[in-house]
């Protein structure tokens, strides 16, 4: 099993997603600053890890404060988790886990617990196996949406390195070839960081499923010559309505599916989810620096001094999504019920 993120000796263990495929290596944050680094530098990155990697920040952080008495550490904890909430803006999950800590603190000193740090490792710890557990709950749910012999397009990393492990959109995929299925998983290389050249191909090899890497350009075409059945991807925030941000590229995904009627499913936990945010339209987009486009690694891929624009996401409109599966099943339009009624229910 791939160990995307790991609480081991007091410390949190990621692993580099910035060196694979070619390098499989470890980084060792012992302080949250680290883990707030190893965000913004994509080392850990999909928003499921995101939220894993802050609560357990925010373990870090707190036992790093654990010498002040009650009222500083609560004030300072607080400050610690502010610090990391600005580690990146779009990913819903990352606001969600900090807010579970804080909650949990909270429950730690209302009923005078003697080690609230302790309770904040064990909460992290408990994120952090709760979504494997929902990975697997989505892939049971969403893996009845695939036929034996679909050839799926997926677009950047939604898989094991994305999440605690498993995945969602690729956990789906790994649930219905465990379920049987024969597919053909066609990987979109996913301009400009290529999470799906780098990464979801490297999962998907490591699991032996057969698939085909192309450029994100070329989804279209493949569409047009009746090569895709079905796209999954994943998520990074989902509004009430349904709207859903996720990595750049994967609105045109869903605008080309819908044209030639294929089928366009979301997979995401619950965690991804943000009531607060009636449509789309106000979803934080990030922007990410203009070297990732202006040049792969060291390499100079457009001229100096080029303006550049950067958006790291982009939102679908519910209207192009078939269905959202989740660990609580598979929700359909109108979207706005159907998540009210799954988080009622
Ligand atoms: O910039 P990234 O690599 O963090 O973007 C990740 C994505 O867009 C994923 O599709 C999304 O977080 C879902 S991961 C289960």
């Amino acid at each position: 099993m791939i160990k995307t993120i790991t609480w081991k000796n007091n410390a949190v263990v990621l692993i580099d997603q910035n060196t694979l495929p070619q390098v499989e290596c470890y980084v060792t944050c012992h302080r949250y600053r680290e883990v707030i680094a190893a965000i913004k530098n994509l080392t850990v990155r999909g928003a499921p890890a995101i939220g894993v990697a802050a609560a357990m920040a925010a373990a870090l952080g707190a036992a790093e404060l654990a010498r002040f008495p009650q009222a500083r550490f609560r004030r300072n904890f607080y400050l610690v988790c502010d610090e990391i909430s600005k580690a990146r803006p779009t990913a819903r999950n990352l606001f969600w886990a900090l807010e579970r800590m804080k909650k949990c603190l909270e429950e730690a000193l209302r009923s005078g617990k003697p080690d609230p740090v302790g309770e904040l490792v064990a909460e992290a710890k408990c994120i952090c196996a709760e979504d494997i557990e929902s990975n697997r709950r989505m892939g049971k749910y969403g893996s009845i949406l695939l036929a034996d012999g679909d050839k799926v397009l997926t677009h950047c990393n939604a898989g094991a390195l994305a999440t605690a492990g498993y995945g969602t959109a690729l956990g789906v995929i790994r649930a219905a070839k465990a379920a049987g299925k024969k597919l053909h998983v066609y990987v979109d290389e996913t301009r400009p960081v290529l999470q799906g050249a780098r990464l979801t191909a490297w999962e998907l090899k490591k699991e032996r499923i057969a698939a085909t890497l192309i450029t994100d350009s070329m989804a279209g075409f493949l569409m047009q010559q009746r090569k895709i059945d079905k796209i999954i991807v994943g998520a990074d925030r989902i509004a009430a309505n349904g709207d859903t941000a996720n990595k750049i590229g994967t609105y045109s995904l869903a605008v080309l599916a819908d044209v030639h009627g294929i089928p366009f499913y979301v997979a995401a936990p619950l965690s991804t989810i943000d009531v607060s945010l009636k449509d789309g339209s106000t979803i934080p987009i990030e922007e990410r620096p203009d070297t990732e486009i202006t040049f792969w690694r060291k390499v100079q891929t457009a001229p100096a001094g080029m303006r550049v624009y950067n958006p790291a996401f982009d939102v679908t409109p519910a209207r192009y999504i078939s269905a959202i599966i989740t660990e609580k099943g598979i929700i359909r339009k109108p979207y706005r019920q159907s998540i009210s009624n799954l988080l009622k229910g």
